[in-house]
């Protein structure tokens, strides 16, 4: 195998995604430990590695104590190059989690055995299965009184619409918590509740009278009841159908107590997909090509709001990047080079002389590079990166300094370039609309508009219900609909036809009334 391809192929770039207080950070930081990473669980407050690796980056967030941003925490865990993009927790900020789920390989979900599958985990899960992500499902907090693990199995395939099959199982739970059955593996993994060391496991057949010096006789008998069931109800675990997105092996666990961590880990370097062919417009990249390509899928603002800096973040489609040396800007059709790449290991960012597909590189930038922006060796190529979700936050954006009317408008296309959040612009009065997943996203705009622009804005309120784009083959009817909604269309960035629905019921009726025209909630159809 060539060096290349070896460097390729030990990759396993991942997002852990959850619903807040599910245990993500926890989690995170004990892959960290095992990676060697860091040194000691628990040190650290649980979200200090989320806030260490980004806080300073924006002020806004120092204020609030919420996370805004994505970084990325590398590691090597044996042999493996593992990467973890760390996904915002906070909910006003899915938009952006969206966008990270473009550039990983898989995902693993962390689920608290106590709420079962909550709207956060929903939302993203939808991304997976429209990219087929693969999918593991790890249930934290087993050390409390949860619901019964069957339940959660039923209802992970209820509504995140994907097949489980677990390859843990846990002895009872909360106070009671004797820990897990590793079916994957045949061994059984007893809980001693402990934050800084990791348990041992014994290779113990489940038949065997040994299970009951161990678990008593109770549990036992539960045990083999429950895995008889399991043996009957749930699919023989498939690789290939966890790599097409179709089934989803499930663990046992608690992040705290650094139990069920390391099952879960050496089942993932095992069985997750190193880094995947990418579709650009053009054609498909198979990561292993010689030459180098990328997107950018996040933009970190201003680490100095004297100076319009910032990091693009990149993540690498195929082939190696190098430091110093020339890429295509297709987007600008201009080459460019870097002199300070840096990649991120654990929660240091470091300069870095080359990096491999699957790797995310953080390019030091002035204003060049926009969300979705292809870099390639030469190639004018062009990825597809995520489609746009309809907001479900809508307020107009009026300028309250009339002497900053430039700087308003080149905050606002900058930010949006960002992908803070998405403009819409009335088709009848030219009104500008900034559409986002949460309240919060209002506030930091107009908190940057102020501080990095010095432009002052002023939100007026808007009634809207979603954004749809529409489309239909039916040019007429199309231009009907149109002259009729004139007041309720808008264009997209990129000039597409959006029409703003003020209510269900409204679009429900304009559904009725058109019927040859589709109403597409994403911006990608
Ligand atoms: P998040 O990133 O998904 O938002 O969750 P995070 O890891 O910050 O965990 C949320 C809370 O759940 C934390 O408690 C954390 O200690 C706790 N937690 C995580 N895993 C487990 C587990 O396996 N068992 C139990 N019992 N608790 C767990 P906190 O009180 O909010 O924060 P802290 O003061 O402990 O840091």
């Amino acid at each position: 195998m060539s060096q290349l391809t070896d460097e390729i192929q030990r990759r396993r770039t991942f997002a852990i995604i959850s619903h807040p207080d599910a245990g993500k950070t926890t989690l995170t930081e004990k892959l960290l430990l095992y990676g060697g990473a860091i040194h000691v669980a628990g040190a650290v407050k649980s979200n200090k590695i989320r806030k260490t690796a980004t806080s300073d980056w924006m002020e806004i967030e120092k204020q609030r104590g919420i996370s805004v941003a994505t970084s990325v925490m590398g590691f090597e865990y044996r042999g493996y190059k593992i990467n973890i993009l760390d996904t915002p927790g906070h909910q006003d900020f899915a938009e952006d989690t969206f966008r990270t789920l473009t550039a990983v390989d898989s995902v693993i979900i962390v689920i608290d055995a106590a709420k079962g599958v909550e709207t956060q985990t929903r939302k993203l899960m939808q991304v997976c299965r429209m990219r087929n992500t693969p999918v593991i499902v790890f249930v934290n907090k087993m050390d409390r009184e949860g619901r019964d693990p069957f339940d959660i199995m039923d209802e992970v395939e209820a509504e995140l619409g994907i097949k489980v099959r677990p390859l843990s199982w846990p002895i009872s739970m909360g106070q009671t918590f004797k820990g897990v059955y590793n079916i994957y593996r045949n061994t059984l993994d007893l809980y001693t509740p402990n934050k800084q060391v990791v348990t041992e496991s014994f290779q113990v057949d489940v038949n065997s009278d040994e299970l009951i010096n161990h678990i008593g006789e109770r549990d036992t008998a539960k045990l083999r009841e429950d895995l008889e069931i399991i043996e009957g109800v749930y699919p023989e675990f498939d690789v290939k159908r966890y790599l097409s997105g179709e089934l989803a092996p499930v663990f046992f666990g608690s992040a705290l107590n650094t139990f069920g961590v390391r099952e879960l880990l050496d089942c993932f370097v095992e069985i997750a997909p190193y880094p995947q062919p990418i579709e650009a417009v053009e054609r498909t990249v198979n990561p292993l090509e010689e030459n180098f390509t990328g997107f950018v899928f996040k933009i970190h603002a201003n680490m100095d709001p004297n100076h319009r800096s910032c990091i693009a973040f990149v993540k690498i489609c195929s082939g190696k990047f190098e430091r110093n040396v020339y890429y295509k800007h297709v987007g600008q059709d201009k080459m460019m080079r870097f002199s300070a790449p840096t990649a991120f290991m654990a929660q240091k960012k470091e300069t870095v002389d080359e990096a491999y597909a699957g790797d995310i590189v953080g390019l030091p930038d002035t204003g060049n590079f926009k969300i979705g922006d292809t870099l390639t060796a030469g190639e004018m190529l062009h990825f597809k990166g995520l489609p746009s979700f309809s907001p479900e936050m809508f307020k107009y954006i009026e300028n309250a300094d009339p002497m900053k009317q430039k700087q308003l408008d080149k905050g606002i296309r900058q930010l949006m370039d960002e992908g803070v959040a998405q403009l819409f612009v009335n088709q009848a009065n030219g009104r500008k609309i900034i559409g986002t997943v949460g309240q919060l996203q209002f506030e930091v705009i107009q908190y940057r508009l102020e501080h990095e622009y010095q432009a002052l804005c002023r939100w007026e309120n808007i009634h809207l219900y979603k954004a749809c784009w529409i489309e239909s083959d039916d040019e007429q009817q199309l231009d009907n609909f149109k002259k009729r909604k004139a007041q309720y269309m808008a264009f997209d960035k990129e000039g597409r036809d959006v029409f703003l629905a003020e209510s269900n019921y409204m679009l429900q009726m304009a559904q009725q009334d058109f019927e040859h025209i589709r109403f597409h909630f994403t911006s990608e159809f």
